[in-house]
């Protein structure tokens, strides 16, 4: 049967998307624009121009929709109040990341604890329909196999002997990733039963895996980030992640992502507790680090070296470890989302690096 009651549509009135100056959160706002809504995009700090003048810029860009600025802090309950009265659906994609300066507590506070006053301000909002959670795949990965394909059935904290004591409250402190997937995970449990409790709304997840593609501005270029990481491939520099640089990137375009979380606001599917991951579609966009160094070499031929992993007579010196492999295939299902081809996305987001001119071309050596 389909779920029209929560549905939204830019008749129904503004939509608030948190995180808004961040990667996924700028394209968030970007699509939403561009599908006619009025979006009340929150941010920190909105006299620092970095954070928002390529939301700003939207305004002037022929879209149909338009945006507002709103200041508001995770870590000020009630500082949501205003930008979410008479809004119609909020994305949450705000979030304590936590490469920079946080502790593992500080990214499990910002991530989970902090996000009941989120929901406080859903209430009180009174016309909110649909709450959309930016998640993780990290609320779905847990210790397999090699080869294991993880599905939305899956959470964090699964087969717990294998993560040999590691999955504890007591790890929070003392471990980042134990932190931010615990966070995650516990934050869609909380959205779920909250929704569910009220009746007055709905709460939907999007779990994204590593998320490529177009930067809208310089601030976008974080030194942890994945899009950063691939910068410095161009540079001819090594992956420093994964083991020695040996990682399976598991790679979606930031812009399906940003299209995911709007049709979730939408979706006459979905319902409360619907999950997405956001994937590779299909095996071409899950690449060992050696096999994206291929891609980017062949994609900017004339990039006399591209770094990634240590290579010999053109072959990996060593072999990765097959993990993790999951695809977007419920959301292409029930969200109807096309997503883009992953030579498309790395040629864009490439492009986009030499645009903003954080990519010398001298570097092509
Ligand atoms: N990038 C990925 O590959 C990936 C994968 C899975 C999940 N995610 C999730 O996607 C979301 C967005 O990540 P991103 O990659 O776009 O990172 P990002 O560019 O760093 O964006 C994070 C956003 O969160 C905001 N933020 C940080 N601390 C905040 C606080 N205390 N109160 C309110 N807002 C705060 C920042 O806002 P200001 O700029 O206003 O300070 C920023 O806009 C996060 O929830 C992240 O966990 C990302």
């Amino acid at each position: 049967m389909l779920n029209h009651k929560y549905a939204v549509s830019p008749a129904d009135g503004p939509v608030v998307v948190t995180g808004a100056s961040g990667y996924i959160g700028a394209w968030i706002v970007r699509d939403c624009v561009e599908q006619g809504y009025a979006v009340r995009a929150c941010v920190r700090d909105a006299s620092n121009p970095a954070k928002i003048d390529h939301l700003l810029k939207l305004n002037s860009a022929g879209l149909r929709g338009s945006v507002v600025l709103h200041e508001a802090d995770l870590f000020r309950p009630g500082s949501y109040d205003e930008a979410f009265a008479g809004a119609a659906a909020v994305i949450h994609s705000g979030a304590t990341v936590g490469f920079n300066r946080e502790t593992p507590q500080e990214v499990y506070d910002g991530c989970f604890k902090e996000n009941a006053h989120v929901i406080e301000s859903v209430r009180r909002s009174g016309s909110v329909k649909r709450f959309v959670f930016t998640s993780s795949f990290a609320a779905v990965g847990h210790p397999r196999d090699p080869g294991y394909v993880f599905t939305e059935k899956d959470w964090c904290g699964d087969n717990v002997e294998a993560y040999k004591g590691r999955w504890s409250e007591e790890q929070i402190p003392l471990d980042r990733d134990i932190a931010y997937a615990m966070a995650k995970a516990n934050t869609e449990k909380l959205v779920y039963a909250e929704a569910e409790a009220d009746g007055g709304f709905e709460a939907l997840a999007i779990l994204p895996l590593h998320v490529i593609g177009p930067l809208m501005s310089s601030n976008h270029d974080q030194s942890w980030s994945w899009q950063n990481h691939i910068k410095r491939m161009m540079q001819g520099k090594p992956y420093k992640g994964g083991r020695d640089g040996r990682m399976l990137w598991n790679c979606v375009d930031v812009r399906d992502v940003a299209r995911a979380h709007r049709l979730c606001i939408e979706t006459t599917v979905g319902s409360n507790g619907s999950r997405y991951i956001l994937a590779a579609s299909d095996r071409n966009g899950e690449l060992f680090t050696w096999q994206l160094q291929a891609l980017l070499s062949s994609i900017f031929p004339f990039v006399s070296q591209v770094g990634g992993e240590e290579m010999h007579n053109e072959k990996p010196v060593k072999a990765t470890y097959d993990a993790p492999r999951a695809y977007c295939l419920l959301a292409r299902q029930e969200l109807g989302i096309e997503t883009a081809d992953i030579e498309t996305t790395v040629r864009d987001m490439v492009d986009s690096y030499y645009q903003l001119g954080l990519i010398d071309p001298q570097d092509a050596g």
